[in-house]
C-alpha cells in the first residue's frame, strides 16, 4: 500500500459513502485497515474493531479522522455473541445506526489434515464462519429496524462478506480455511436471498494473494514471490487497496442493483491459470 501506487490510481469520490455509518471488523491491519480507510475517505463513519493491538487500531482511527469523518476504535472477539451484540449495541448509541457492515475479520491455522487439531479446525471456523454470522444478525436487525432513508443510500443496508479465492480454489493443507470460505459463500447467498426483499444487500469479495501478514510466507522470500506469480495471470500480488476499492464500491449505491454475488479481485487466480499451457 504504498503512497505511490495510491498517487497512481483514480481516486474514490469523498462524498460516494457520506453521511454513512460502516463497521469494519478486523479493521487494525491488511485488508481490514485499508478498508476501513478508503471508507473513511470517501464520506463514511468508520468503527474499527480489533481484537488484539489497540494502538495498531488507533493509528487506523486518526487516518480515518483526518478525513473529516467520525471514527473509534472497538475491541471485541467476533467469534463470540455477547461482544459482537455490545460492539453494534454501542455503535447504535454513538452513530445513530449502521448502514455497512464488512464482516472482514478472519484468521488462518494451517496444518495438513493429520496434524489439525480440532482446536486449530474450530478457531478457524468461529472467527471466519460463525463470526461473520453473529455480526451480520446484528446488523440486519438495526437495517430492519431503521429501514431505507431515501437521503442516505436506496437501500436498508450493506453487508460485504469478506471471502476468499478459497471458497471455490481447493487448498490442500488448509481444509479449516476452505472449508470457513465455502461456508462464507453460502451464508452470503442464502442470506442475500433472505433479506433482499427487505433492501438489504449482501455480497461478498474474494481476495486472492494479496500482500498481508495472513500470508507473509507466500511473498517474503524471492522463491515464494515466483511460485505465487505463476498463480497470477495478471502478473502481480494484490495490495490491500486492491481489495478495499471493491468494497467501497460494493457498499454504495453505484453498485445498488448487485445483490448476492462475489466479486473476486484476485489478479485471475480464479481463472485455472495451470489450463494456460496444459489441459
Ligand atoms: C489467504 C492467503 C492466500 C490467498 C491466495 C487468501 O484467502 O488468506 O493466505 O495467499 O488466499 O491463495
Amino acid at each position: 500500500m504504498s503512497t505511490s501506487t495510491r498517487e497512481a490510481r483514480p481516486q474514490i469520490p469523498a462524498t460516494l459513502l457520506k453521511g454513512q455509518k460502516a463497521l469494519v471488523t478486523g479493521a487494525n491491519s491488511g485488508i481490514g485497515k485499508a478498508t476501513a480507510i478508503a471508507l473513511g475517505r470517501a464520506g463514511a463513519d468508520v468503527v474499527v474493531n480489533y481484537v488484539a493491538d489497540r494502538a495498531s487500531a488507533d493509528v487506523v482511527v486518526k487516518e480515518i479522522e483526518s478525513f473529516g469523518v467520525r471514527s473509534y476504535a472497538h475491541e471485541a472477539d467476533v467469534s463470540q455473541e455477547d461482544q459482537v451484540v455490545s460492539m453494534i449495541g454501542r455503535m447504535v448509541e454513538e452513530f445513530g445506526t449502521i448502514d455497512i457492515l464488512v464482516a472482514n475479520a478472519g484468521l488462518q491455522r494451517d496444518a495438513s489434515l493429520t496434524d489439525m487439531s480440532l482446536a486449530q479446525w474450530e478457531k478457524v471456523i468461529d472467527v471466519n464462519l460463525t463470526g461473520q454470522f453473529l455480526c451480520a444478525r446484528e446488523a440486519v436487525k438495526e437495517f430492519q429496524r431503521r429501514g431505507v432513508v431515501p437521503d442516505v443510500s436506496r437501500s436498508a443496508g450493506k453487508i460485504v462478506c469478506m471471502s476468499s479465492v478459497h471458497q471455490v480454489i481447493p487448498w490442500a493443507g488448509h481444509v479449516n480455511y476452505a472449508s470457513s470460505k465455502g461456508g462464507v459463500q453460502m451464508m452470503m447467498e442464502t442470506l442475500a436471498q433472505e433479506l433482499a426483499p427487505q433492501r438489504i444487500r449482501v455480497n461478498a469479495v474474494g481476495p486472492g494473494a494479496i500482500k498481508t501478514p495472513i500470508n507473509r510466507d507466500a511473498w517474503e522470500t524471492g522463491t515464494a514471490q515466483e511460485a505465487l506469480l505463476r498463480l497470477i495471470p495478471y502478473g502481480r500480488i494484490g495490495d490491500p487497496d486492491d481489495i478495499a476499492n471493491a468494497v467501497v464500491l460494493l457498499a454504495s449505491d453505484l453498485l445498488d442493483y448487485v445483490v448476492g454475488t462475489t466479486l473476486f479481485v484476485d489478479g485471475g487466480m480464479t481463472l485455472f491459470p495451470g489450463f494456460a499451457t496444459g489441459g
